[in-house]
């Protein structure tokens, strides 16, 4: 078992995704603060080579899938400007 993370990732499907975003994204920032954004998957792509820069270690070649899941997951939102931050 992973123990308390699973109450904060209970809102994402199980999929292989789930772990990668567990392990290169958890580090940094909660799985909440995923999970209050949204985006397309090429707007997911940005936001993850992003996190690249900031020094997140995903390989590469598992952006895309990651992005894919992502973008299921936590659609663009209609009007993101006006969500509380
Ligand atoms: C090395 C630290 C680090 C890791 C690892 C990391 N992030 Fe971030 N993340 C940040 C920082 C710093 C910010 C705030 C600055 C910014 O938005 O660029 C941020 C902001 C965010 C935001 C809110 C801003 C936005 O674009 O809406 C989201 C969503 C996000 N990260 C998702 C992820 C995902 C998905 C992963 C895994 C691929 C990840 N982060 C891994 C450092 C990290």
């Amino acid at each position: 078992m992973i123990g308390t993370a699973l109450a904060a990732a209970a809102g994402f499907p199980e999929a292989p995704e789930k772990a990668l975003m567990l392990q290169y994204c958890e580090a940094c920032h909660t799985l909440d603060s995923i999970a209050g954004a949204g985006g397309s998957e090429e707007g997911w792509t940005d936001r993850i080579n992003r996190m690249i820069r900031w020094g997140s270690a995903i390989p590469r070649e598992q952006v895309p899938q990651l992005a894919a899941y992502l973008a299921n997951v936590l659609p663009p939102r209609p009007d993101p400007e006006s969500l509380p931050r």
